[in-house]
């Protein structure tokens, strides 16, 4: 590929050096391709590994100096200002916290303003932390289920005016669906979420990674209302290949939510990690033209995984994701059984089981595009060996 199309090394991916790399993605799964985590497989934009050097070379690995203990990282800070520039939304500064990672703030939040025996509320399939943070717990899980046309709005409203439930994890865009929730279904979402009295917990950590043609609109910047029942958690760690280093931030939508935190012990949540924010500060100030350019990539291979199913495995059910880099692959008509990433493995591919992520997964697999076109071309050949 030439240098012009390939300034980061991003279409150019060496099969055996990523077969080489450390970590859960190529290491864990004994697999000849690993499609399966959200982890990327593409280098970091240069201004990230730049900063990473430079607290290597200055040797500063020590106690930030960023204001005191309970101070905000830098990133945290910068949060604002990047939700306004992206997406319009104009958040409250002295509602943002860090937090180690997105997952922290969602069962923190549901461990905190909700109680054993409550109702939460999740679009199935669902990403499979959520589904444990659920059951570990002891909440309910009130499902929304999809029907032909989309999700049944009308059964979730049926359940809540029967059952009740104090809280909605959403997930936009989407995991494991790469759906992208449009505004009027989110003004929809909003106005259950009133009548039944329900917090909304919006995890928009695959935002930057939304499509062309489709737009990402933060549940929070809907109005007040919407904001005053939402608690939104975002990162830098997936649009920028992160999620090593441990750093998420959380905008709670009201000051009694936010009291609930602040009246939580000093340190409870712990404190940032200096590389995580190092990275995530030059991400969001040096690192759009890398991640427009990841996205052109992703786009491409979103669009040639069609083909490339058609031609090696017909009869998987497909559609380009919206935004992430996840694909929820259909295996229905294969015949495969249940959880086709068994069979999948078995020809050297890892993905992530359907089964895992609710009983709508079932016959179904998540593939990871994020990764060379000649790599993600090699991958689905060898699933069809
Ligand atoms: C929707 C969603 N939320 C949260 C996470 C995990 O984020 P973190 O590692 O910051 O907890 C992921 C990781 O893939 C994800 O897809």
């Amino acid at each position: 590929m030439n240098s012009v199309n390939d300034r980061f090394g991003l279409r150019s991916l060496d099969i055996e050096a990523l077969r080489a790399r450390d970590g859960a993605k190529w290491q864990s799964r004994q697999a000849r391709f690993s499609a399966w985590v959200a982890d990327m497989d593409f280098p970091v934009a240069p201004a990230i590994a730049d900063a990473m050097r430079q607290v290597i070379d200055q040797n500063a690995f020590g106690y930030p100096n960023w204001g005191g203990p309970y101070a905000l990282s830098p990133a945290a800070k910068l949060f604002g200002q990047r939700m306004s520039d992206r997406y319009g939304w104009e958040l409250r500064p002295d509602r943002v916290s860090d937090m180690i990672d997105v997952l922290q703030g969602v069962r923190a939040t549901v461990l905190h303003l909700s109680k054993p025996g409550d109702g939460v509320v999740l679009h199935m399939p669902a990403y499979h932390p959520f589904l444990d943070t659920v059951s570990d717990m002891s909440r309910r899980l009130v499902p929304v289920v999809q029907r032909e046309g989309g999700f049944d709005y009308d059964a979730l409203e049926t359940e809540l005016a029967v059952s009740g439930a104090s809280i909605w994890i959403l997930c936009n865009p989407h995991n494991p669906l790469g759906y992208v929730f449009g505004r009027a279904e989110l003004e929809r979402i909003a106005e259950i979420a009133e009548r039944f009295d329900l917090i909304v917990i919006s995890d928009e950590i695959h935002a930057d990674l939304t499509m062309p043609g489709y737009t990402h609109v933060p549940f929070e910047s809907l109005g007040p209302e919407a904001s005053a029942r939402a608690v939104t958690l975002a990162s830098g760690s997936k649009a920028f290949n992160l999620a090593g280093l441990r750093w998420a931030v959380m905008h709670t939508g009201s000051d009694r939510m936010q009291a609930v935190f602040d009246g939580l012990p000093g340190h409870y949540f712990g404190a940032p990690n200096l590389m995580a924010v190092t990275a995530t500060v030059a991400a969001w100030t040096h690192g759009d033209e890398w991640l427009a350019a990841v996205i052109e990539v992703l786009d491409e291979n979103r669009h040639a995984l069609t083909d490339l199913l058609a031609q090696h495995l017909p009869g998987v059910g497909y559609q380009p994701p919206q935004a992430t880099y996840l694909a929820w692959l259909d295996c229905t008509a294969l015949g495969f059984g249940s959880d086709p990433a068994q069979l999948f493995h078995e020809r050297g591919v890892a993905l992530s089981a359907g089964p895992d992520f609710g009983p709508q997964g079932a016959g179904h697999a998540r593939l990871n595009i994020a990764t060379s076109p000649s790599v993600l071309a090699s991958t689905i050949k060898a699933m069809a060996s």
